[in-house]
């Protein structure tokens, strides 16, 4: 697929990061996983899965709680459940910076509302196959898109870059409407598939076999970074 190009500028505020997912990590000893990435990024993803809107389980607000003792890192909550208004405020309490919930579980305004009354900074998440009209009415309301590059459940799949156009429509719907919208892409992301996502707009990377299923998992998540800098200087979308 070609690089869509683009004329606009990508808003100030919108850092390139990354923001390695704890998916891929030694569940067994999180805290240190965290440790050693932590001096490459200021976000870390959490996966959360219930078993029903993907067919896999992950952590709930227990280990996030736990975690919450071990850094300061912002914990950008990727809630891959079928009922995230019965969840937003208890992974608030347990250490949660911000929650997104995806398009297709529905009452999207409804939950948008609820994590602006909690102070949880907003995402919204579409699948690799919900079209960019059923994130465009949200684009103003929320503060994070998270175009998910796999269909989500599990760690270590191939990037989907047919998502590309998608994460274009998204980031050139936000600058034309003055947005400072952070869109994130999170499946198959390494330090090769990220020059495409960064090209098409996203700015940031969520990275978890690629990070933590490498032997230098901080020197990785720099890797990556570096490669989406270098792919959008010059070429700033
Ligand atoms: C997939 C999760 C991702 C996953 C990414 O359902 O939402 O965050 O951890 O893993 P990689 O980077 O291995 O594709
Ligand atoms: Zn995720």
């Amino acid at each position: 697929m070609a690089n869509p190009t683009t004329t606009t500028t990508q808003m100030p505020d919108q850092a390139l990061r990354v923001a390695p997912s704890i998916l891929s990590a030694d569940f067994g000893r999180l805290s240190h996983a965290v440790g050693l990435v932590a001096p490459g990024t200021d976000w870390l993803h959490l996966d959360v899965m219930d078993g029903h809107f993907v067919p896999n389980l992950s952590i709930g607000p227990p280990v996030v709680s736990s975690l919450r003792e071990h850094t300061d890192l912002f914990f950008d909550t990727h809630l891959m459940i079928t009922d995230p208004a019965r969840y937003l405020e208890p992974f608030r309490d347990a250490g949660s910076d911000g929650c997104t919930v995806h398009v297709e579980v529905g009452e999207t305004e409804a939950l948008v509302g609820q994590m602006r009354e909690l102070g949880l900074r907003v995402g919204l998440a579409a699948n690799p196959d919900t079209p960019f009209e059923a994130l465009a009415p949200y684009l103003g309301i929320v503060d994070l898109v998270l175009c998910m590059t796999v269909f989500p459940g599990f760690g270590g799949q191939s990037f989907i870059a047919e998502v590309m156009p998608k994460v274009r429509q998204v980031r050139d719907a936000a600058n034309a409407a003055g947005l400072s919208l952070d869109v994130e892409v999170d499946g198959g992301l390494d330090e090769h598939t990220v020059v495409e996502a960064a090209r098409s707009g996203a700015n940031v990377f969520v990275a978890g076999s690629a990070v933590f299923g490498r032997a230098d998992p901080l020197e990785a998540a720099r890797g990556i970074l570096r490669a989406a800098v270098g792919a959008v200087a010059g070429n700033p979308s």
